[in-house]
């Protein structure tokens, strides 16, 4: 990409970062009352940055099919932040990775203590379909109540057992039982645990645009390639990052015996497979009648993220 491009592609991808930013911060609880402190806790995960990929993603697939109802997609975006944030809350948790950065800061459960951090977790992941459900408000037609119900389903499925929980369960497992990673196990792995909320993102933006059926497949095996290619990068990321420019521990992995792409392929193959799944999936999205360009580099982008 020429020094031009990358500094627009820049710049836009900060202009929607913030413009995010502003539509999450929107829908989230008032700290009050006696269980204030919850409520607190819950904003200290949410408002701590982050990338907010995932509301981007599924923003820009929206974009490539047409004009989604304003309202209800950013309910949904909102929505997926705080799932993801739930899952990261738990995550962290000494029970799960204990680790006590995220970000840059003290993870929610060393501020708040492992109780109130279980407890966030759960209310983030109640009030995000509190929040998705505040779409029907404004639906007007049945295809409005078609779109929403469906995505409704797909935030359910990709974020529970069959998705992102469903990932964690075999990832925590398979750190128990030391050694015996299989190439079909890790692939499992990596698709529920991280693919999920992504395909969630994407094949969301998709339908509450009104894709249809074949296109919303189409999009949930892109975002598949892309979310597989995250976490290898995540896995890189822990072995070649640095605390500072990440904000969460490098090491974390190893600390906890886990088996990951890189443990299983070396560093170099892992690289490889970042780039070969994105570029697929830059080239899946390309089939499309409508292009997306800034979407197409996002991903391509994401190949060299540094955190
Ligand atoms: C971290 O996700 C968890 C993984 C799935 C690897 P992100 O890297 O998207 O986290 P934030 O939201 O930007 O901090
Ligand atoms: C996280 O995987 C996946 C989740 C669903 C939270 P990791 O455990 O590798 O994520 P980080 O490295 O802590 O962000
Ligand atoms: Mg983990
Ligand atoms: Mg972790
Ligand atoms: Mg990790």
């Amino acid at each position: 990409m020429k020094m031009v491009g990358w500094m627009n592609f820049k710049e836009e991808m900060m202009q929607k970062t913030e413009r995010i930013e502003a539509a999450l911060a929107a829908f989230l609880p008032r700290e009050e009352g006696f269980q204030r402190t919850v409520i607190e806790a819950m904003n200290y995960s949410v408002t701590a940055g982050g990338k907010r990929l995932r509301p981007m993603l599924m923003e820009e697939s929206a974009a490539l099919f047409g004009e989604p109802d304003r309202e209800a997609l950013n309910c949904f975006m909102a929505a997926l932040e705080m799932i993801h944030n739930y899952s990261l809350v738990h995550d962290d948790l000494p029970a799960m990775d204990n680790d006590e950065y995220r970000r840059g800061r003290k993870t929610t459960h060393v501020v708040y203590g492992e109780g109130m951090a279980v407890l966030a977790g759960d209310g983030l992941l109640n009030y995000a379909f509190e929040t998705a459900a505040r779409a029907f408000d404004g639906a007007a037609t049945a295809e409005d109540y078609r779109r929403i119900a469906a995505s409704l389903q797909i935030l359910g499925a990709k974020a529970g057992i069959y998705g992102m929980i469903g990932g964690q369960c075999a990832d925590l497992e398979a750190e128990r039982a030391d050694g015996d990673m299989t190439e079909e196990l890790l692939l499992f792995i990596h698709e529920h645990k991280t693919a999920a909320l992504i395909q969630a993102a994407m094949t969301i933006g998709a339908t509450l645009a009104g894709a249809a059926q074949a296109e919303v497949a189409r999009l949930e095996k892109c975002a598949y390639n892309i979310g597989v290619a995250f976490q290898i990068q995540d896995d890189v990321l822990d072995v070649t990052g640095s605390t500072e420019v990440l904000g969460k521990p490098v090491g974390s992995d190893e600390k906890n015996h886990k088996l990951t792409y890189v443990t299983l392929h070396g560093l170099e193959e892992s690289k490889r497979e970042v780039e070969r799944l994105s570029e697929e999936a830059a080239g899946i999205l390309a089939s499309f009648p409508a292009r997306n360009l800034f979407l197409e580099e996002l991903v391509r982008q994401l190949i060299y993220r540094e955190r």
